[in-house]
């Protein structure tokens, strides 16, 4: 088997457009911005303060002296550039000002940038004091369900006060709550405000928000003029998915959830849809392909593909305990299955590009000599393939056709599992993004396994959950199959996952790829937990790094980080000891080998120490670690006991 990693990780280094601001009435207006603006002694003096947010205000009352200004409260430093972004909204007569906003970009103390669009001179807008004039929340949700076409009934509905509000008007409190209104997912709210409109003037608004499940829809009414909608826009802007997210390993480890809009902004940023020529409203991108393939034949151009229509709602029924006997009967939820096998190799493509894997196009020009250009080598995804049953695939055509990825139906439990809901399978499998590794270069059982191995590390690692540690162990494609499709579990401990180096002997039974990827894989498990004791969980599948650097903070995405790094240094044909060394090699290049103990100790603990070797075609166990490493943890200095 041939692993083509390169071929659409290529694809999005074209890629130029962004997708943003979405299904806006509101026209492009912008803002000014002064670079480098002259700080007036003044205001030095006075901006003693080391608080941005003062900072930023006091800017403001030398840039626009009549303007009242309150924090937003999310202002926030960038680790890389060291400056603090303040953001501030402008108010009137205790309001807000809609589209009236400042922001202030601070270093040292001092103002680097600041833009606005606070609204000029004197404002003429109606004082929110005389109820007769101002119409009520209600009604102004009506003129929107009818301007708008919200699908949306409030003929039982009410608006009643909400909550505590300082801000009493003659008439009533400023926020409310519309009860009663039938196709929302919770009461509309209404909120008084002022609303600066493209010309710059400023009219009082009701500004509400309604949940409408497929949408989520922002509404600014005019409060005075009965049905004129002065802006709206959908929050709820590009597609949604109803998944086991990444993280949820499969049906028996957590819920489906509906995601909205996963694609990572800067791996995919033309969302997951769009190919550069055609974006598609169905599971079909730039990035792979789904579609049933019942028949099992090389046929697939015109299978079905799920539709999510316009609005790219992918969000179809599926019930993991429904009593599931026949194959014909799993088709009844084939676009949930084709959802979620197009989610899964989607976000992995992205989580991989995160974390580091954009040696791609060398990989990808070396291959296939840049036949395989954009868009159209999307990887074929075929869900419920009716060409075999227990298992999945993933395979290169020798003629440089698209890559192929099959998967299929599980029989050996009692009720009928589907492949597709097994993101550890899905994500095993995904060669087109799982082998960073030279694909040409692992066609031997020790390389080929490792490829193996790497596939069962990753998923292993991005399941692991809050509250589990050292002791947890899991095994791969334990729910599809009822029992796991490797020997051992993954886990450290000796008594239930026993592998070391010499287990792969030539000799032995475990000299075929998967069983020698288990061993590898087992090895990478320990190492993740030394990382994990040292560096600490984060629940979000996606690595956050140290400031300036892409050293990942946390212990599984560190591990990962090092094993893909690995990769990149490991010569052709990599040797569990070439593949070791390229680890600690890779911690030497990204962290200065700060990590050297927890890294030998997981290999030495597995029979993969400094004085591990081959001799004839024996693996032979050493449990050394490197004489001149001082090795101080306590965990691993029990771990590596023998
Ligand atoms: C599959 O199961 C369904 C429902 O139990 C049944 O109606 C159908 O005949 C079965 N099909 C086959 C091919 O056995
Ligand atoms: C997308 O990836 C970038 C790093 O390339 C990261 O900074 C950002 O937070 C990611 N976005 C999400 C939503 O995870
Ligand atoms: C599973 O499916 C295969 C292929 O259709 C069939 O040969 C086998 O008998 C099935 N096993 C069970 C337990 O139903
Ligand atoms: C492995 O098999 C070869 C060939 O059968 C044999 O010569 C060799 O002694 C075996 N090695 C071990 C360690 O059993």
């Amino acid at each position: 088997m041939r692993f083509s990693s390169a071929l659409f990780l290529a694809s999005i280094l074209a890629v130029t457009s962004s997708h943003g601001v979405h299904n806006s009435i509101n026209d492009d207006r912008s803002a000014t911005y002064l670079s480098n603006p002259s700080v007036p002694s003044r205001l030095d003096r006075r901006a003693a303060s080391s608080d941005p947010v003062q900072i930023a205000l006091a800017h403001f009352k030398t840039v626009s002296p009549s303007a009242t200004l309150r924090s937003n409260g999310d202002s926030y430093t960038s680790d890389d550039s060291g400056i603090t972004h303040v953001y501030l909204t402008q108010t009137h007569n205790g309001l807000d000002i809609i589209n009236a906003q400042g922001n202030v970009n601070i270093k040292n103390g001092k103002v680097v940038s600041s833009g606005n669009s606070l609204v000029n001179g004197k404002i003429n807008a109606p004082a929110p004091v005389r109820r007769a004039t101002i119409i009520d929340p209600l009604e102004a949700l009506k003129g929107a369900i009818q301007k708008m076409g919200y699908d949306l009934d409030v003929t039982q509905a009410r608006a009643v006060q909400d909550g505590f509000s300082t801000m009493r008007t003659a008439g009533g409190a400023k926020n409310y709550r519309i009860e009663g209104a039938k196709g929302a997912v919770e009461d509309p709210k209404a909120e008084l405000v002022y609303y600066q409109t493209a010309t710059g003037e400023v009219k009082l608004a009701w500004k509400l928000t309604t949940d409408l499940d497929e949408s989520y829809m922002l509404t600014y009414a005019n409060a005075n003029v009965a049905g004129d909608i002065l802006g709206a826009a959908n929050l709820v802007s590009e597609a949604q998915y109803n998944v086991y997210p990444l993280g949820v390993n499969d049906p028996s480890d957590g819920k489906r959830v509906l995601l909205t809009d996963p694609a990572n902004e800067s791996a995919s940023p033309r969302g997951w849809h769009d190919d550069g020529t055609t974006k598609y409203t169905d599971t079909r991108g730039n990035n792979g392909r789904a579609q049933e393939n019942w028949d099992g034949t090389p046929d697939w151009e015109n299978n079905h593909c799920a539709e999510g229509g316009e609005k790219q709602v992918f969000n179809f029924p599926y019930d993991p305990k429904a009593h599931i006997t026949n194959t014909t009967e799993a088709r009844g939820y084939i676009d949930a299955a084709l959802s979620q096998l197009f989610y899964t190799s989607n976000i992995y493509h992205d989580f991989l590009e995160v974390l580091g894997f954009t040696e791609a196009a060398g990989n990808f020009e070396e291959l296939n000599s840049g036949s395989l250009g954009m868009g159209g080598d999307a990887v074929q995804l075929n869900a419920q393939d009716g060409s075999g049953m227990n298992n999945a695939n993933f395979m290169t055509p020798p003629d440089g056709q698209r890559p192929r990825m099959r998967m299929y139906l599980w029989n050996s439990t009692e009720i009928i599992t589907d492949g597709d809901f097994d993101n550890g399978i899905i994500l095993h499998d995904n060669r087109l993004t799982g082998g960073p590794a030279r694909t040409d270069c692992l066609y031997t059982i020790e390389a080929g396994g490792m490829g193996e191995g790497w596939s069962d590390f990753f998923p292993t690692a991005l399941r692991i959950k809050p509250g589990d540690n050292r002791k947890t162990n899991y095994a791969m494609g334990d729910w599809a199959n009822g029992v796991g499709i490797r020997p051992h579990p993954y886990s450290t401990d000796m008594k239930v996952n026993p592998t070391t180096y010499s287990w792969i002997g030539p000799n032995s039974t475990y000299w075929k790829v998967h069983p020698v990827g288990h061993v590898w894989a087992t090895m990478l498990y320990d190492l993740m937990w030394n990382l994990e004791d040292k560096f600490g969980y984060s629940p979000n599948p996606f690595p956050t790094f140290r400031k300036n650097t892409r050293i990942p903070k946390h212990g599984r995405h560190l591990a990962m980080k090092l094993v893909l790094e690995g990769m990149k240094l490991q010569p052709c044909f990599p040797t569990f000891l070439t593949a070791r060394d390229a680890i600690v090699d890779a911690d030497y290049q990204l962290t200065g080998g700060e990590n050297a103990c927890e890294i030998w100790s997981a290999f030495a603990k597995r029979g993969l120490g400094v004085d591990a070797r081959t001799e004839g075609n024996d693996k032979i166990d050493g449990f050394k670690m490197p004489e001149k490493l001082k090795c101080h943890n306590k965990n691993y200095e029990v771990e590596t006991q023998h």
